[in-house]
């Protein structure tokens, strides 16, 4: 399986900045783009079509970091598959933290948002994770469980593997510093591998696994090294062009 290196911007850069940064990391890969590595920016709404822009001539794709699981209608705000696709972007987050906890969306939202979004032909990356109350009350398991249920069961198996990637980010590990020890990842994507293979059987096999909290280009090839870490998901690390390539490298 590729790996799949994204950065995830949340609400950082002007059009202007996300161009800039978009620019500097394809000019510091393109003399030696890394091999079987996928590189992915999720920028907010404002810039995706700028962002999209800056790397049209190269293997970079955009993506956008939300969306609404309608084509078009009275919902003020929010941002449409068709909409995205538009700006030139391949890619939506459905389901991060923030938007869990601090918007409040539901296991069942996200689910719908992710469904909606691979059928209007986006690929999908599905973020769950588990708060640090929740791990623990020793309910990791039933967290991951339930948020992997609620989007990925009523999908079918050539949707998922057409475009659907998890990403695994504790919440606890977020924007904290505090990296999950290796032991805690290789447990979570074990778990997170089975929670697939029990709703989609083999094709769960095939399914990208991301990590993501607190990523640096210090910890980087140590999670990437780990089992059933397909890729990383990462934030403040990746607002830099020169600390996110020393991660798409490592
Ligand atoms: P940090 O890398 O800043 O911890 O953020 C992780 C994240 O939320 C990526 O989606």
């Amino acid at each position: 399986m590729r790996t799949l290196i994204a950065a995830n911007w949340k609400m950082f850069k002007t059009r202007a900045e996300a161009q800039q940064t978009a620019r500097d990391l394809v000019s510091l890969l393109q003399n030696d783009w890394p091999q079987e590595r996928d590189v992915l920016l999720f920028a907010p709404f404002t810039a995706l079509a700028a962002t999209a822009e800056a790397v049209a001539d190269s293997p970079v794709a955009v993506g956008a970091q939300d969306v609404y699981p309608a084509a078009e209608g009275a919902f003020t705000g929010e941002v449409s598959p068709g909409m995205i696709l538009d700006c030139g972007a391949s890619w939506v987050l459905a389901g991060h933290s923030e938007r869990r906890h601090i918007l409040g969306e539901s296991p069942a939202f996200v689910g719908r948002k992710a469904a909606f979004a691979l059928e209007s032909g986006l690929s999908v990356m599905l973020c769950i994770g588990e708060t640090l109350e929740e791990r623990e009350a020793d309910k990791l398991e039933i967290v991951l469980r339930t948020q992997l249920e609620q989007a990925v069961r009523g999908l079918s198996a050539e949707a998922c593997l057409k475009g659907l990637a998890i990403a695994y980010e504790p919440v606890w590990a977020i924007g904290t510093g505090k990296v999950a020890s290796e032991a805690d990842i290789l447990e979570a994507h074990a778990m997170v591998r089975n929670i697939l293979g029990v709703i989609l059987g083999s094709t769960a096999g095939s399914l990208p696994i991301l990590y993501g909290g607190s990523v640096k280009p210090e910890n980087a090839s140590a999670i990437l090294a780990l089992d059933n870490v397909n890729g990383l998901l990462v934030g403040g690390a990746s607002l830099r062009a020169e600390s996110f390539s020393k991660i798409i490298r490592a």
